[in-house]
């Protein structure tokens, strides 16, 4: 390098410099990146290291032909199912990822965030790619044309219903609720989606499906190791209030997920009546076509051994569990004061 010849004089004012104005707050500008948890910028690291692309599956091999227009019909609900969960990922994550940068959280964070932001969109990708060849003009832009298919085609519409409330509760949720409550919720979705991925790709007969459902899982599984790192942080400080509130998040978070894990709990999704009679029948029609849908019974034991899981987490820094009866669960009894503003939409 040559080195620049500096004829200029520095400017030093009568009295000294001018303090630059004060940054009103919250500001998304933190201009620093401090590092205070290493774990978490090492889990950022690897994130870029694990990139996959969801164009890069094997896609040629997934052809409408090979399966009746009924297991189509399933495979296309299923993943409109999905989409109502994972659609929102990108944009809560993107919300969250700003939060974090108006609360000026340390660097990692808002790097960690940012890279969940971008999994998520992968993962909506597969959902409109396997639609797109499934079912094209899917999930709600199609015309039904027998029983079946109106019946798949209004159960989508009212999920997209159930989904659109959400957003307002969660746009709401996070200005107004402390990172570790937003937190918990998190963890709960990040664990509820490892558990369901996994259990797919284990059951997926077909190569693309196995491997999208591998991938997700493993991102998935990130995830949770993101929220627990931030929770271990965050969790000894709580006070008796927000332990309370968490406690009901959890059940919130087991209301919202169970429409995907297993089925929606009675009393709380808006929706017809006949509309649970129909998604069995949809969802039966996927499990034939070899997407690897947990019978039931399967699909229960395996959500409750994750919700297991997360008890054991949550009693370890004295929040107690909400009861979850539906899977003969004991805990406190919170379901009368969950309303669709306490859902967290997160997966
Ligand atoms: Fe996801
Ligand atoms: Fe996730």
């Amino acid at each position: 390098m040559t080195e620049a010849k500096v004829d200029r004089q520095l400017e030093i004012p009568e009295g000294g410099f001018w303090p630059a104005p004060q940054v009103p707050q919250p500001n998304i500008y933190p201009m620093e990146w401090r590092v205070e948890t290493q774990k978490l910028a090492a889990i950022y690291q690897k994130s870029k290291v694990m990139a996959w692309n969801p164009a890069d599956l094997p896609w040629d091999g997934l052809r409408a032909e090979d399966f009746t227009t009924e297991q189509r019909l399933g495979i296309m609900y299923w993943f409109a199912v999905l989409a109502n969960f994972d659609a929102s990922g990108p944009a809560v994550f993107a919300r969250a990822t700003i939060r974090a940068f108006e609360k000026h959280e340390e660097d990692p964070v808002r790097k960690c965030f940012f890279s969940i932001t971008r999994d998520e969109m992968n993962h909506e990708e597969c959902c409109q790619r396997a639609i797109a060849i499934m079912w094209p003009g899917g999930p709600m832009s199609w015309t039904p044309a027998t029983d079946l298919e109106r019946a798949a085609h209004n159960n989508i519409g009212w999920l997209y219903h159930n989904g659109g409330r959400y957003w307002n509760g969660y746009s709401k949720a996070v200005g107004k609720y402390s990172l570790p409550v937003l937190f918990t919720s998190f963890m709960m979705g990040e664990m509820a989606a490892s558990t369901l991925f996994r259990g797919m790709a284990s059951g997926a007969r077909h190569p693309v499906f196995a491997e999208m459902f591998a991938r997700i899982g493993r991102d998935e599984s990130r995830h949770l190791q993101i929220c627990m790192t931030i929770l271990e942080k965050e969790w000894p400080g709580l006070t008796d209030d927000v332990r309370m509130t968490i406690t009901r998040q959890l059940r919130a978070g087991f209301v919202f997920l169970s429409m995907i894990l297993w089925e929606p709990p009675e009393g709380f999704w808006d929706l017809p009546p006949y509309f649970l009679n129909n998604h069995r029948v949809l969802m039966d029609h996927a499990r034939q076509a070899g997407l690897g849908v947990l019978s039931y019974g399967e699909q229960a034991e395996n959500w409750r051994n994750a919700i297991a899981k997360i008890r054991v987490i949550v009693q370890r820094w004295g929040i107690d569990f909400p009861a979850v009866p539906e899977l003969d669960i004991d805990g406190v009894d919170v379901s009368a004061d969950i309303s669709a503003d306490d859902i967290i939409p997160v997966f």
